[in-house]
């Protein structure tokens, strides 16, 4: 049987980000015949709009779609913007969300976990990335959760914190468990 693929998406473009890290850590913590791949292009994508959104679409829209089609399942990381979802994930979420009702990560299981700086990890916008993906056309899987207040990690890369990385873990192999 071939691997359980799962797109990741990570809503912070930042080159030393907190949430890529954590990424990184899940794609590490693969379970046996499982894929992790980190979709790394979204700060490529242009601003959603329905008249570009056609046969000509460009690439990167073409990629992304390409790769949540592939994928088993979904992985998003990522932090609070202004209590909300940072504008690049909501962009992403709003490409996969068309065509309308035919979304590329359709019925697909979907998990979203991250960090922010403030006390609660960033839990307003893992709510609402859920509330989001979750009319765009996955399957959120709503109790697998993570919000890690960036404190906690103590300025150490994700991977050197036991706690995170079982907690990773642990809901990665919820996810695959979850493809039908
Ligand atoms: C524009 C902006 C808005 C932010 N708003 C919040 C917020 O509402 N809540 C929060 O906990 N942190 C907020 N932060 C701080 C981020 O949690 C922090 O910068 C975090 O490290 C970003 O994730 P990253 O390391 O993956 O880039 C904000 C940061 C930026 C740049």
């Amino acid at each position: 049987m071939s691997d359980i693929k799962v797109i990741v998406l990570v809503g912070s473009l930042r080159a030393a980000s907190i949430n890529r890290q954590i990424a990184e850590l899940a794609v590490e913590a693969a379970p046996q015949g499982v894929t992790l791949e980190l979709f790394d292009r979204l700060g490529e994508l242009p601003f959603y709009n329905e008249d570009i959104d056609n046969d000509d679409v460009v690439e990167p829209v073409v990629a992304l779609r390409g790769a949540a089609a592939e994928a088993d399942a979904a992985l998003v990381v990522t932090p609070e913007y202004n209590g909300s979802i940072p504008g690049v994930l909501k962009n992403a979420i709003d490409w996969l969300s068309r065509p309308f009702g035919d979304s590329a990560l359709k019925g697909k299981p979907l998990a979203v976990v991250g960090a922010a700086l403030g006390q609660y990890g960033g839990v307003w916008a893992h709510d609402e990335t859920r509330k989001s993906f979750g009319i765009a056309g996955p399957r959120v899987v709503e109790d697998l959760k993570l919000s890690i207040p960036a404190k906690s990690l103590d300025g150490r890369h994700p991977r050197e914190n036991a706690e995170v990385a079982a907690s990773l873990r642990d809901i990665v192999g919820k996810l695959v468990a979850e493809v039908g």
